[in-house]
C-alpha cells in the first residue's frame, strides 16, 4: 500500500520507517530540505533506539523515500498521515497548530482524486473538525479530502516498539463517515466505516493480523480528547506522588516504599509513581498546558485548573533539587562544583526539551555553582541549548573534583557506576538522587552521604 507521512520528526520518522517495515511503500514529507538530505542518506537526525536499523534498511529497499516536494507527495498516494509538531504557542499556554494547518492547506488543492488525510499529532480538540472546513474550501470540484484523527501513543526511547505493537489503537471518523453517526467500539470493524475508515484499516492490517490489539473507532472529538486525557493522567499521576514527595520530606518517610506499596493495589499500579524531579520532554508539559487552554476556549476552564497544580508541583520538584544542592554546598554554591548526571528529560532519549535535568543545571550555574554535566546522548542537544554550562564526555570526567554529585536522568550507566571509582576523582562524598535510582546503600556503605527528594532524613 502507498502513503505518505507528512513531519518527520520523533512521530513522522518513525511512523514512516514503521509503515515501511509493515510492507508499505512510504514517502516522508518535509519542509526542511536539510532533515530530508540525512534521512534520504538513512541517517536518523535524533537519537531513537531501533530506528536507525529499519529507516537504512528500507532506504536501502527503496519502499522509504523522503521529499519537500507537495506535489510528489499528493500524487504519490491517497493516504497520506500528518504527523508535524504542535508546539506551545509563545507567551501563551495553547499549543500552536498552524504546522498541521499548513499541511492541509499545501497538500489538498493538488489532490487529483479523493483522499485520506490522517491526523497523527497531538491537537486541541476540534482541529480535526477546522481541519476538515479547510480541506473541503481547498480542494478541487469532484475530490473529497476525509479528514480522521488517529492519535498516536508513542513514547521516546520507545517509539518503534510502541508503532509496531501498539495498546491499543485509536481511530476518529467525521460523523457521516459510516453512514449513520459514530459508533465506537473495541475491535469495531474499521472497514464499516466508508471508504476512509477502509484505507487506515488497511495500513495498519499487518500489526492487527500478526498481534491484534484493541481499535477503538469514535467521533472526531474523542479521539483528539483520548490523547491529551492521557497524557494529562501520566502527568497527574506524576504530580500526585511528587506532592507526596513533598510530605515524605517533612515526615521523614520514604516516598519509593510509599509508591511500592499503593501501586501493589491494582487499581493504581506501580508505573508512574516514579517522585523525582518530574516530568518534562517535548509531550507531557505542553499537552497539560494546552489542554487547560481548550478547556477554558470551551467554557469548561474550571474542569481542567487541577493541571495548573500538577504544571506547579512539577515544576517545584526543580527548586527543591537547587535547595538540596545548596544544603548540600553549606548554603553557598558560589565556588562549588556539582556534577549534573544526566541532561536528556528521560534516559534512552537525546531530547532536552523542557528536561528537569538540564533546568536543574542552569539553575545551579546561574547560582555561582560550577555546574559540569555529562549525559550519554544529549550532550549536543544541552550544548546547544545551554552553552554557559561545562560539559564533561563521561560520568567520571564530569564527577572530578565535584563537591557534589547530582543524578537528574536515571541512565543506567548512572545508576551502575562504581561509587569506588567516584570516590577517587570526586572531592566531596555528597550524592543526590533526583531520580531515586541510585543504590543509595551501596554508595553510604562507601562513605557517601545519599540524598534523595522524597525520602526524608529521619528524625533521629
Ligand atoms: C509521553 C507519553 O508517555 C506518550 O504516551 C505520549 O505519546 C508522549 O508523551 P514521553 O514524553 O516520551 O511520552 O515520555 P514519558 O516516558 O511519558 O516520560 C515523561 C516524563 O515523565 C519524563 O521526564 C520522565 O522522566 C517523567 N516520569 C515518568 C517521572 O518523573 N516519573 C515516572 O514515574 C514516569
Amino acid at each position: 500500500m502507498r502513503m505518505t507521512v507528512f513531519g518527520t520528526g520523533y512521530l513522522g520518522a518513525t511512523h514512516a520507517a514503521c509503515m515501511a517495515e509493515l510492507g508499505h511503500e512510504v514517502l516522508g514529507v518535509d519542509v526542511d530540505e536539510a532533515k530530508i538530505e540525512r534521512l534520504r542518506r538513512g541517517e536518523v537526525p535524533f537519537y531513537e533506539p531501533g530506528l536507525p536499523e529499519i529507516l537504512l534498511r528500507h532506504v536501502e529497499s527503496g519502499r522509504l523515500r523522503f521529499t519537500t516536494g507537495y506535489a510528489e507527495a499528493a500524487e504519490f498516494a491517497d493516504l497520506h498521515f500528518i504527523g508535524v509538531g504542535t508546539p506551545q504557542r509563545k507567551g501563551e499556554f495553547a499549543a500552536d497548530t498552524s504546522h498541521v494547518e499548513d499541511v492541509v492547506r499545501r497538500l489538498v488543492p493538488l489532490l487529483t482524486s479523493d483522499a485520506v488525510l490522517v491526523g497523527k499529532s497531538t491537537v486541541p480538540v476540534g482541529t480535526a473538525a477546522r481541519l476538515q472546513t479547510i480541506a473541503d474550501a481547498g480542494v478541487r470540484d469532484g475530490v473529497r479530502a476525509a479528514v480522521v484523527w488517529n492519535p498516536e501513543f508513542l513514547r521516546e526511547g520507545f517509539a518503534v516498539k510502541d508503532t509496531l505493537t501498539p495498546d491499543r489503537i485509536v481511530i476518529g471518523l467525521a460523523g457521516g463517515e459510516g453512514g449513520g453517526g459514530v459508533r465506537a467500539g473495541v475491535g469495531a470493524a474499521l472497514a464499516d466505516f466508508g471508504p476512509a475508515g477502509r484505507l487506515v484499516e488497511e495500513a495498519y492490517a499487518p500489526i492487527l493480523q500478526a498481534d491484534p490489539c484493541p481499535v477503538i473507532v469514535t467521533d472526531l472529538a474523542t479521539a483528539e480528547l483520548v490523547k491529551v486525557s492521557a497524557n494529562a493522567f501520566l502527568a497527574t499521576k506524576i504530580s500526585f506522588i511528587n506532592a507526596v514527595s513533598e510530605v515524605c520530606e517533612a515526615a521523614g518517610a520514604d516516598v519509593t516504599v510509599l509508591a511500592d506499596a499503593i501501586g501493589m493495589d491494582p487499581r493504581i499500579g506501580r508505573r508512574f509513581l516514579g517522585a523525582g524531579l518530574g516530568f518534562g520532554g517535548g509531550c507531557l508539559p505542553k499537552d497539560i498546558r494546552a489542554f487547560m487552554a481548550r478547556a477554558g476556549e470551551l467554557g469548561a476552564d474550571e474542569a481542567m485548573t487541577f493541571l495548573r497544580e500538577v504544571d506547579s508541583i512539577n515544576m517545584r520538584r526543580r527548586q527543591k533539587m537547587v535547595d538540596l544542592a545548596t544544603e548540600a554546598c553549606d548554603g553557598m554554591l558560589i565556588g562549588k562544583t556539582i556534577a549534573v548526571l544526566g541532561a536528556a528529560f528521560k534516559p534512552d532519549s537525546d531530547d532536552v526539551r523542557d528536561s528537569p535535568a538540564l533546568n536543574v543545571a542552569g539553575m545551579l550555574s546561574l547560582k555561582g555553582a560550577s555546574a559540569v554535566v555529562y549525559d550519554p546522548q544529549a550532550l549536543d542537544n544541552a550544548r546547544a541549548l545551554f552553552p554557559t554550562l561545562t560539559y564533561a564526555s563521561s560520568a567520571l570526567e564530569a564527577c572530578e573534583g565535584a563537591d557534589v554529585v547530582l543524578v537528574a536522568t536515571e541512565w543506567p550507566e548512572f545508576v551502575a557506576l562504581d561509587p569506588a571509582a567516584v570516590t577517587a576523582v570526586a572531592r566531596g562524598r555528597i550524592l543526590l538522587d533526583g531520580r531515586n535510582c541510585m543504590p543509595a546503600q551501596e554508595w553510604r556503605e562507601a562513605g557517601w552521604t545519599y540524598r534523595a527528594l522524597g525520602r526524608g532524613v529521619p528524625a533521629s
